[in-house]
């Protein structure tokens, strides 16, 4: 299924922002700060984020992991009468992926903490400032905006997947990266598929010019949002210069993967 002019125009106006993204976390690999200590942060804030982070139509502003059980737990006894029997099978698979994903980063912290440090404790997880400004943004747009709102931050989640993809060029490093790009090459997949589902669909949706146009707004602020809480992750690897640069559009676009998505849109 090939994606219409207007839909390829908002994905190329995101293309530098997912970059800023990769940037963040490409550049912490590297950085001088990287320590044991910022690797088991970034990691804790991850489950925290794939355990009680806000997903975009999370049931109930419940979060990634209890929004869909609690959807599941509600919708069942009406299953086929007025909630299809596949979209709770969906439900559930969504609920399974998310939670792996926790389980994957969990995983990886309890294998490189330090001998005679605790384990991670999921429930003790907590988000960070600029991870709370992005949620924040998140149901602004969806109060200020409705539907087009609704579509911009659905559009703008996992940000082209850029943490999990960078995460998975570190394989060749062995020991702890080596760890690392393994959870984010377990996570890539789904999350990819997660992306598309903020894509697909938008077409059919015969949205007028100015509406596209609006999409583009809400969808550059909430990626610029994400290139800061990015950063605020991996303990701030760009200085604020950068990040001001990247937001003003200083940066070459990723190249956005056309055929693998047009390929699973038509699957
Ligand atoms: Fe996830
Ligand atoms: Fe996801």
């Amino acid at each position: 299924m090939a994606m219409s002019p207007p839909l390829r125009h908002l994905i190329e106006s995101a293309a530098p922002l997912f970059a800023g993204e990769a940037e963040v976390v490409r550049t912490y690999w590297d950085s001088p700060a990287r320590t044991i200590e910022t690797d088991l942060r970034w990691l804790e804030l991850q489950v925290f984020k794939e355990f009680k982070g806000s997903g975009v139509g999370d049931y109930d502003n419940r979060g990634v992991i209890m929004g869909p059980l609690t959807e599941v737990l509600e919708v069942l006894p009406r299953m086929d009468i007025e909630v299809s029997r596949h979209r709770i099978r969906d439900l559930l698979e969504g609920l399974y992926e998310e939670f792996t994903h926790l389980v994957a980063f969990a995983d990886v912290y309890d294998a490189i903490r330090p001998e005679g440090t605790p384990r991670l404790d999921p429930h003790r997880c907590q988000g960070w400032d600029e991870d709370t400004a992005l949620t924040q943004l998140r149901y602004r747009t969806l109060a200020e905006h409705g539907e087009i709102g609704a579509r911009a931050s659905k559009f703008s989640e996992g940000g082209y997947c850029t943490l999990f993809r960078e995460g998975m060029r570190i394989a060749d490093r062995g020991g702890n990266d080596a760890l690392i790009a393994d959870a984010c090459a377990k996570v890539y997949d789904d999350e990819f598929e997660h992306m598309l589902s903020g894509i697909i669909g938008l077409d059919a949706e015969g949205m007028t010019d100015a509406e596209w146009a609006e999409m583009e707004t809400l969808v550059g602020e909430l990626l610029k949002a994400r290139v800061v809480m990015r950063n605020g992750q991996f303990s701030n690897p760009l200085s604020p210069e950068r990040v001001a640069e990247i937001h003003a559009g200083k940066i070459d676009p990723v190249a956005f993967d056309y055929d693998r998505a047009e390929t699973l849109m038509a699957a």
